[in-house]
């Protein structure tokens, strides 16, 4: 008989609370039974950015509320489980704990296993739940506290290309968002803006175009639009909705300017060693931007690359990427114990040292 195994995945990494179900059968695609997220942008609004405290608090207090919508939407009880995956760094260590030390809770409560699961892997294996993409192929993640070229090759086998030398590209448009008085999180509201703007009108840098391979730069184009918003404030003693709405549209053409470059440099990379496996697959909230993902389809296209780009609410956090992460872990055989430890970095390409830039803002992902 061919086995079945469904998989409680828990999220609280950062500023959202998840818990999912997804239930796989044999080598059939997944299915997520329900998938829940109950976000905290209200409780962090007010100052600018997550606050690690008050996002440990509300993961606390949610956690289970969370687990129990998951468990009645997919109307199966914590019984019917197989195990209990949790994303187990890395993040704001206080939400990270919270889902660790509640996972461990149903875990030894249920008499299930435990799978602690790198919230980097839910992000870049979410393209085995929704497209069943088969191993190996290049993934972009791209979010708030991260940003990689990462060779996805197995379950727990990825090799990092490049990445972020210093901010994520989801971190430099909150930040464009907070110097030019836009809401948080500053992504969607930074691409609407940009809607009405025209991208040629300011010039901004390409950082780190002159340098081979796949490494990127963010901090850079966080200051020049500061530099230009000060200067059109000094010359004319404010900004217009019409200059504000240039800078973002500049600015959001020079991050995507970058990461298609970057794309198509590790793309080169990337085939040369996988000409039969011509995917690229992006994942993070930065992937929902519609200038972005155009032109990263556009370099696809020229090279010939399936393009894979899961739906928003897969690309940014989510516990059914956790879920699915654990259910390929514990297919192949592993499980955590009770010492299962809380880590709030946790890089996935053991070969590679941790750069300081990437997810220095509190190690999003
Ligand atoms: O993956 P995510 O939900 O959370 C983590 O960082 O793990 O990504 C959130 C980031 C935020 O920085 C947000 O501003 C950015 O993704 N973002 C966007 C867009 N939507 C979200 N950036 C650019 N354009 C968007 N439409
Ligand atoms: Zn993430």
């Amino acid at each position: 008989m061919v086995a079945t195994l469904k998989i409680l995945g828990l999220e609280s990494s950062c500023d959202d609370t998840a818990a999912s179900i997804v239930r796989q059968t044999g080598t059939d695609p997944a299915e997520i039974m329900s998938s829940v997220v109950l976000g905290q942008t209200d409780l962090h609004s007010a100052f600018g950015g997550v606050v690690p405290e008050i996002a440990a608090r509300a993961h606390t207090e949610k956690l289970d509320l969370c687990v129990e919508q998951a468990l009645s939407q997919a109307g199966l009880a914590l019984s019917d489980m197989d195990a209990i995956a949790v994303t187990a760094g890395p993040g704001l260590i206080g939400g990270v704990l919270a889902g660790v030390m509640c996972a461990k809770g149903l875990a030894m409560g249920a008499g299930l296993p435990l799978i602690g699961v790198n919230h980097l892997a839910g992000h870049a294996l979410t393209p085995r739940l929704t497209d069943q993409v088969e191993y190996p192929y290049l993934m972009l993640l791209a979010s708030g506290g991260h940003c990689q070229f990462l060779l996805v090759r197995g379950t727990d086998d990825f090799i990092r290309l490049g990445g972020t030398i210093d901010d994520a590209p989801g971190e430099a448009f909150d930040k464009t968002a907070r110097l030019l008085g836009l809401p948080q999180p500053g992504g969607p509201a930074v691409e609407a803006e940009a809607l009405g703007g025209d991208p040629d009108h300011y010039t901004f840098p390409r950082p780190l175009l002159d340098r081979e391979g796949c490494d990127m730069s963010f901090s850079g184009l966080k200051t020049a639009l500061l530099r230009m918003r000060d200067k059109v404030i000094a010359g004319k003693g404010g900004l217009t909705r019409r200059d504000r709405a240039d800078l973002c549209a500049g600015f959001q053409m020079a991050v995507a300017d970058v990461l298609a470059e970057k794309t198509r440099r590790a793309l080169d990379i990337y085939l040369a060693e996988n000409p039969d496996q011509p995917v690229l697959a992006v994942a993070g909230g930065v992937a929902a931007n519609r200038m972005i993902r155009l032109k990263l389809e556009s370099v696809a296209a020229q090279k010939n690359v399936c393009f894979v780009a899961p739906p928003l609410a897969l690309c940014t956090d989510n516990a059914a990427m956790i879920a699915y992460a654990g259910l390929e872990r514990f297919r192949s055989g592993f499980s955590d114990d009770m010492t299962l430890a809380a880590r709030p970095r946790w890089p996935l390409d053991r070969t590679s040292p941790t750069l300081l830039g990437s997810g220095k803002k509190g190690a999003k992902a």
